[in-house]
């Protein structure tokens, strides 16, 4: 649990907030690049509490600017995108995407008034299929390189999707591996295809859907590493005989996860808010061998959503759909085979802000606490003006590019060697994740292949070091 005080600093986002200071400090998607369509390649967009425009410039570029004009509090969403700017249809004042005014027509013509005026304006930078924002202040950093952004376009697929509650409960819910076995649990074979279809693939090597492995063995060991983009996150489950299946997923800090499908696809997911009560969850899912089908991806996507704001078609208005006869004999929760209805449904559920004060967190919640640990530490540094704790990814040692997500069955002794030669051998058949050139550790990229083939010592969680995590219920 955590006190009233601490829940308020991991919760606020607003301008001036302690977690808005640390979630302004990374960049931030704040719309799908379809979003902005040739017609009209503008539109309002409202980003930790802030309301904004985003538009597309006549360079290809874009811009992010206040929504309401310097001038008389006009909405500049509906401006015109001419000379250089985002022109207000009320008198004309023009602004560029750096928030410079350009052009007050009304004024006497040599007068210089504009040049007082500074509309607010932020940096925004595109990458597969994803519009980011910087909101921090000052000049952006560089994208952290982790594969959401080194995949080519042709093996990425971007998709978004808003969510009714706080965002923190969108993440918690997204590095939470215990809920897995209750929550996505089919009581029945589902044949559908199921090409992105998160926990219907096979576990690797067998002919086992994830749903119903993870279903079988419902209490995994979760232990938690923290790493130079946030944390790794272990899910060990033993299975028969010698055998042991190890899902690892990360959460890339302060507000994405990453974490498998398989052994060649993973999503990135980030989970923003809008405001304190409404997030957008947005996602980049990449195929490290193969390229994506993004046609059969975004139609399967476009059947959970409402245009024009991705709006979930089931919520609390229906009960996300829950249907008593279909929790009897179909699914766990009775809300369709979606499950991303399902997470939908747990985290909206709560409330739009989650009362931490009242919960109880057990060894099966260790992510959680140690996301927790990680932005409260996070928040206390921004504030003392420390660079946070969990340092750049410019600095992000070779093993943790990725950041590796794993999804495998291995041996029960020598698991730890086992699932990094997996992901040797997964990164190996990769056109684009071994490419040298990639690692960002300070290093020379190895000759034969980058980072995947890179020499990594196994480093399996080790209890002495103070790192490690292990102590999820004392939070
Ligand atoms: S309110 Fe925008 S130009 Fe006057
Ligand atoms: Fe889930």
């Amino acid at each position: 649990m955590l006190s009233a005080r601490d829940n308020e600093r991991v919760t606020r986002t607003g301008p001036g907030t302690p977690a808005g200071g640390v979630l302004r400090s990374h960049w931030q998607p704040v719309a799908l690049v379809e979003e902005l369509p040739d017609d009209r390649p503008a539109k309002p967009v409202r980003l930790l509490g802030e309301d904004l425009v985003l538009y597309r410039r006549a360079d290809g570029g874009y811009g992010l600017v206040g929504r309401a004009c310097s001038h008389r509090g006009v909405d500049l969403a509906f401006g015109r995108l001419e000379d250089g700017g985002i022109r207000c249809l009320y008198h004309g004042w023009l602004y560029d995407h750096e928030g410079t005014c350009l052009d007050q027509p009304a004024e006497p013509p040599t007068s210089r008034f504009r040049d007082k005026v500074r509309h607010t304006a932020y940096p925004v930078q595109a990458a597969n299929g994803i519009v980011f924002a910087w909101l921090g202040g000052g000049d952006p950093p560089p994208f952290p390189d982790v594969d959401a952004f080194a995949a080519p376009e042709q093996h990425a697929f971007a998709f978004k999707g808003l969510w009714s509650c706080n965002w923190l409960q969108g993440l918690e819910g997204g590095i939470d591996p215990s809920h897995v076995s209750f929550l996505h649990r089919f009581l029945e074979d589902d044949e559908r295809d199921t090409y992105g279809q998160q926990f219907r693939e096979h576990v690797d090597g067998t002919d086992i859907p994830l749903s119903k492995l993870v279903g079988d063995h419902a209490r995994p060991d979760i232990d938690v590493e923290v790493t130079d983009t946030g944390l790794r996150v272990y899910a060990l489950r033993d299975l028969d005989g010698d055998r042991r299946h190890v899902r690892i997923t990360n959460l890339l800090f302060p507000n994405a996860f990453v974490i498998p499908f398989g052994n060649h696809m993973a999503i990135t997911q980030w989970h923003v808010p809008i405001d304190d009560h409404n997030h957008h969850w947005y996602m980049v899912l990449y195929d490290l061998v193969d390229e994506t089908d993004r046609e059969v991806l975004r139609a399967q996507r476009m059947d959970g959503v409402t245009m024009p704001d991705y709006r979930p078609v089931h919520g609390r208005h229906d009960d996300w759909g829950f249907d008593p006869a279909e929790q009897a004999t179909a699914t766990y929760t009775g809300m369709g085979m979606d499950i991303n209805v399902h997470d939908q449904w747990a985290v909206e559920s709560i409330g739009p802000i989650q009362d931490r004060t009242r919960e109880h967190l057990g060894v099966s919640d260790r992510a959680v606490t140690a996301c927790r640990r990680q932005l409260l530490q996070a928040i206390d540094d921004h504030e003392a003006g420390r660079t946070t704790s969990v340092r750049p990814a410019a600095t992000t040692t070779r093993d943790e590019f990725g950041p590796v997500a794993v999804d495998v069955i291995t041996p029960r002794h020598g698991w730890e060697q086992h699932w990094r030669d997996r992901v040797r051998t997964s990164r190996a058949e990769s056109p684009w994740a071994t490419v040298p050139g990639r690692a960002t550790d300070g290093q020379d990229a190895t000759p034969d292949g980058g980072r995947a083939a890179a020499p990594t010592a196994p480093t399996a969680p080790d209890p002495t070091d103070d790192r490690h995590l292990d102590d999820g219920a004392t939070t």
